[in-house]
């Protein structure tokens, strides 16, 4: 049997007539970039979001760029975020001369740690980016806390946790603005690269419309030096279709998650963990495991996209060596790069699928 790490096949099946619509529309009015596709996109993820504004861009590596410029970070000022994160998140602060500074993080939420990022604060420090890690959101309280307590910004990352709930609020509304991802592998794909902001804030929300657009003030007039990373129309109209089936696609991984919960859990293995506070979204259904590398090729070689996220905390990656980092300087962050293990969780996997994963875990785990 083949299980996958993600089918994006048959999630296209489930709605092609209504995505057909939607691209053909494209079509007809020609609004390749921008238009009325990703207007309406953008308004309805903001609803979503409970959020005032969302801009649509064209990729979510743009949407943290878009934050950090915006914000005004210049040379020489360091921003807090995790270690165990996507490049991305960080990415765009060493392009800018900003430094990211990394605090260690909770070994259960895989979310950063409140009290290392207390400790990491000083008179450089701007602004805090919580990355909600796997779908499941973090501290955010306790963030904002240090947050007011030290006069910074506070952001997220919320690339992997479309539809998340912190304390019952969506994520992307929990702090001054929200960056998101739509890789067609997230919980919202789009059909290429696309990305978006959320925000509350009018001032933020305007500089990013315009950095997204070559600093446009008219036509060719350019108030500021911008960027081009608007979204397309084509990804707007998939996202506005899609976004529709969100909430049945997150269930799903719900529901597959807590059927791994209940099978695993005489297992070796330690299964998610999701705090009081936490709607998990489940992006990532990942395990601990020890002799995880062997694991994981023996899954692999029984048909299982079983993957890793991720095997090298950031702080330790080739790219960043510049940030002067060594091993052992966050020792949560490695151990769990070394125990971590993703399982399949898409939401139209078939009960033989998760029997199967789950069967072939048993057997390898002894
Ligand atoms: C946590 C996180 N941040 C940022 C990104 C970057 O998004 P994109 O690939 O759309 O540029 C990703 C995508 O993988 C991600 O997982």
């Amino acid at each position: 049997m083949e299980v996958p790490t993600l089918d994006l096949s048959a999630q296209y099946e489930q709605i092609s007539d209504k995505i057909d619509a939607a691209l053909e529309d494209v079509v007809d009015n020609t609004a390749f970039i921008l238009g009325p596709a990703v207007e309406k996109f953008e308004k309805n993820f903001a609803e979503y979001c409970n959020t005032k504004q969302c801009i649509g861009l064209n990729s979510g590596t743009a949407a943290l760029q878009l934050i950090y410029e915006a914000a005004g970070l210049k040379p020489g000022d360091e921003v807090i975020t995790t270690p165990f994160t996507f490049i991305a998140t960080v990415e765009p602060l060493v392009h800018m001369g900003v430094k990211p500074v990394f605090a260690d993080i909770d070994p259960k939420t895989y979310n950063l740690d409140p009290e290392d990022v207390a400790a990491k604060v000083n008179n450089n420090t701007k602004a805090i980016m919580a990355v909600h890690l796997y779908g499941h959101p973090a501290p955010m309280d306790e963030l904002q806390t240090i947050s007011d307590e030290n006069d910074l910004m506070l952001f997220e990352d919320a690339a992997q946790a479309h539809g998340a709930l912190y304390r019952g609020e969506p994520v992307g509304g929990l702090s001054e603005a929200a960056a998101f991802s739509f890789y067609p592998g997230k919980n919202l794909g789009a059909f290429g690269d696309a990305g978006g902001v959320t925000t509350d804030d009018p001032r933020l929300a305007d500089r990013i419309r315009q950095l997204r657009d070559h600093g446009r003030a008219g036509k060719y007039s350019h108030a500021i030096l911008g960027h081009n990373e608007r979204m397309d129309g084509f990804q707007g109209a998939v996202l506005d279709v899609k976004l529709n089936y969100l909430e049945d696609w997150n269930s799903g991984r719900q529901e597959n998650a807590s059927y791994y919960n209940q099978r695993l859990a005489d297992l070796p293995v330690e299964t998610p963990f999701f705090a009081d506070y936490a709607d998990h979204v489940y992006h990532q259904y990942v395990i601990r495991v020890q002799d995880r590398d062997e694991v994981v090729e023996q899954l692999q070689d029984k048909g299982i996209g079983a993957g890793v996220h991720y095997p090298q905390p950031l702080h330790l990656q080739a790219g960043l060596s510049q940030l002067n980092y060594s091993e052992g300087d966050l020792p949560v962050a490695e151990k769990a790069a070394q125990e971590v293990l993703s399982l399949p969780v898409f939401s139209l996997l078939s009960a033989e699928q998760k029997n199967y994963v789950c069967d072939c875990l048993a057997d390898i785990l002894g």
